[in-house]
């Protein structure tokens, strides 16, 4: 299996943390997005452990909560001692109301409007990660008003291709994310920081893409940011208290995907950024990274019921499944793999059949997995599994076709609770007037 916290139980059904999927459906209904927070938990363990040893003490990891936001998480992320990387109002609000602790909450986002800069604020955020000029003119005149001086990271764009897909890559110079290092607009955006005063430039930061396998990408990302930090120190005296290195690492999403190996990789990174500092001759900052993906997406599955089986003889056959591109946009914005499986016998070896899964949605878009090998008689009543959907699914869900959201369950330990409960008509009308 794909990841160490899947497995077949005794009736041959498909387990997540332990736990029976069939069981879980049986309770909960489908579609069902289940997290097993056990593995959340490693993860960020293995992130803050491995960014201590590599960066030392002063290093902190942060969840790029878009990734998966709802208040669980975010009571997770605080329990596990981790940042959090914040991109709206509304997921400030939803941290907020977990009991998250804001003063550990970087705010990003290439256009903040005025309320979400006065909104954050007004809730005492630890850090805005500043994308543009007019961002910081914003902030320094809302932090006036407030009568406090903000802390802020300056996005900046180092001009890495990360070899990742298009609408993920954001550390090349013509992004829409950050300013530029070699136009000199990031060299411009630090002296102008630096003149403000109710700002309070505490660092830089980058992103390259998501979805990276390569620890060279992050390599040269560290090598061009510390240049520039020198560069910086050399120029105006400024002194880089935090360097951000982003988030991005890959996860695997069929077997043949690569296992990065995290610890290795921060390790390589932490040791290049060392020689790098003593090199340049300046003091190493206190390093962040900001996972999302790697931190929730293996701790994550979406449970189906099948319903409709089409067999069109010499084209194709469908599996059509109760949820689909609103509980899981991803295979129809990215044509992002996933594994799929039979939940209630994924052992089943019977003659395969080559189908694609494909969701309710009145949209011939609506594709969960083309390609996919089910068993031949896979019928109405099945239960279907797709693995890893634990990042950028119930995050990017919608109400097309006014179709509930699932209800999310988080397993730990042999129990499961309720965390998001499932959307029911009346919640889609809410707002209807
Ligand atoms: N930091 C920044 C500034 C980011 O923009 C992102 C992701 C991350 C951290 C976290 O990256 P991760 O570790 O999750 O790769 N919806 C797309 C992914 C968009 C990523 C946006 N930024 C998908 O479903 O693949």
């Amino acid at each position: 299996m794909i990841c160490n916290n899947l497995s077949v139980n005794r009736v041959g059904h498909l387990c997540l943390g332990g736990q029976d999927t069939v069981a879980l459906a049986k309770e909960y209904g489908t579609p069902l997005y289940l997290y097993d927070a056990d593995r959340i938990r490693e993860r960020c363990r293995t992130y803050r452990r491995a960014m201590k040893s590599a960066f030392g003490e002063s290093a902190e990891a942060l969840y790029a909560s878009k990734a998966a936001a709802f208040r669980a998480i975010y009571r997770i992320m605080a329990e596990e001692g981790m940042g959090v990387d914040v991109v709206s109002s509304g997921e400030i609000y939803t941290a907020l109301s977990a009991g998250f602790p804001l003063e550990k909450a970087y705010f990003h986002s290439n256009n903040k409007t005025d309320a979400d800069i006065a909104y954050a604020i007004g809730q005492g955020i630890g850090y805005f990660v500043v994308d543009n000029r007019e961002e910081l003119d914003a902030i320094e005149s809302i932090a006036a008003e407030a009568g406090i001086r903000q802390k802020v990271l300056l996005r900046l764009t180092p001009g890495i291709d990360p070899h990742t897909y298009e609408a993920v890559a954001t550390g090349r110079v013509d992004s829409k994310f950050g300013s530029a290092i070699e136009t000199g607009q990031a060299d411009e955006m630090t002296a102008y920081a630096l003149g403000l005063s109710h700002v309070e430039l505490v660092g830089f930061h980058c992103h390259v893409g998501s979805q990276v396998f390569d620890s060279d990408v992050f390599l040269r990302a560290a090598a061009i940011m510390l240049s520039f930090v020198a560069e910086m120190k050399q120029k105006y005296g400024f002194l880089t208290k935090e360097l951000d290195l982003g988030g991005g690492f890959g996860v695997r999403y069929l077997s043949s995907d690569p296992e990065p190996d995290i610890a290795a990789n921060i390790a390589e990174v932490g040791r290049a950024v060392r020689e790098q500092c003593s090199a340049l001759g300046i003091e190493q900052p206190a390093i962040r990274m900001e996972p999302g993906r790697s931190i929730v997406a293996d701790a994550g599955m979406t449970l189906y019921t099948v319903g409709t089986v089409k067999r069109i003889p010499g084209y194709k056959n469908y599996v059509s499944v109760d949820g689909g591109m609103t509980d899981n946009p991803r295979y129809a914005l990215y044509r992002s793999p996933y594994t799929v499986l039979l939940a209630n016998r994924p052992h089943d070896s019977g003659v395969p059949f080559r189908c694609s899964v494909v969701g309710r949605c009145c949209e011939s878009g609506d594709i969960l997995q083309e390609n996919v090998e089910l068993p031949a008689d896979t019928a109405r009543g099945d239960l279907l599994a797709v693995l890893t959907t634990g990042a950028y699914n119930y995050s990017m869900s919608s109400n097309y076709n006014r179709i509930p959201r699932p209800p999310v369950v988080m397993l730990s330990k042999g129990t499961h609770t309720l965390a998001v409960r499932r959307e029911t008509y009346e919640d889609i009308c809410r707002n209807d007037l």
